[in-house]
């Protein structure tokens, strides 16, 4: 049985004062759950700070983006080894909005989750198409070639998560149908099975994004593939993510 993985990404949001807040709220509403893995995801420059914060509760932190080198003269660029440093253990690799904003395409991630998962860390690599592809049926081409491009059976299938983020549903509101998510997370873990073996597939944690809210959270985290998710907007909101992340603990506790 795979456990529940509920991930919050901050993005850029929150100063260090609101990210206190809001760290102390979700640890009053979330109490001793079990059952679920919860992870959060705050800008960069609050890693150390949130490290002190989380010390302690089931919660654990994870960094947005990182370098693939080590060190180097790369201005603006923080690497994995910082990264671990401050105590995180999960790094988000190519969300839509950096391969869209910022241009990282296959080969940069592919270089990047290796440095996620060489440096000892979990590499969350997002997948997902836009609008258009899926208006076009190439909803399963462009998944497939995300999937192909990057991952490889030299990369630690343990230290790994995969994000379905369909591009239309984040941040707008909209979300993929429960059956429509379902059915790309089926892909998703069948091309695991190609890339490691069937067993090795069906350890991964395999969790979906876009636009999860309290209100359509335990539907999504009904469907056999679908582990856990990757919440944005609704994570900045104490009382939204704790709902999701209950959500996800009782969808444990229903286990056969
Ligand atoms: P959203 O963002 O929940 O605000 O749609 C999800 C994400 O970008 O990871």
């Amino acid at each position: 049985m795979r456990t529940p993985f509920i991930a919050g990404n901050w993005k850029m949001h929150k100063t260090l004062a609101e990210a206190r807040e809001l760290v102390s709220d979700l640890r009053d509403r979330i109490g001793d759950v079990s059952g679920v893995e919860i992870l959060v995801c705050p800008p960069f420059q609050h890693l150390f700070p949130m490290a002190k914060a989380v010390a302690g509760l089931p919660i654990m932190l994870g960094a947005q983006n990182a370098h693939h080198e080590v060190e180097g003269a790369f201005t603006g660029e923080v690497s994995v080894p910082m990264i671990k440093e401050t105590g995180a253990t999960h790094v988000i690799v190519g969300h839509s909005e950096r391969r869209g904003y910022f241009k990282e395409d296959g080969e940069w991630l592919a270089k990047k989750v290796r440095a996620v998962t060489g440096g000892g860390l979990t590499a969350i690599y997002c997948v997902g198409e836009t609008l258009e592809e899926r208006e076009s049926d190439q909803t399963e081409a462009v998944v497939t070639r995300q999937i192909s491009e990057v991952l490889g059976s030299d990369v630690p299938a343990d230290r790994l998560v995969i994000a379905y983020e369909p591009v239309w549903a984040i941040g707008t509101g909209k979300t993929a149908s429960p059956g429509q998510a379902q059915a790309v997370h089926k892909l998703i873990r069948s091309l695991l099975g190609s890339v490691y073996d069937t067993d090795t597939a069906n350890s991964v944690r395999l969790i979906y994004g876009g636009s999860m809210k309290p209100a359509n959270a335990a539907e999504l985290l009904a469907q056999a593939d679908i582990d856990g998710a990757l919440v944005g907007g609704a994570c900045l909101v104490a009382e939204d993510f704790a709902a999701i992340i209950a959500a996800a603990a009782s969808k444990t506790r229903s286990a056969p």
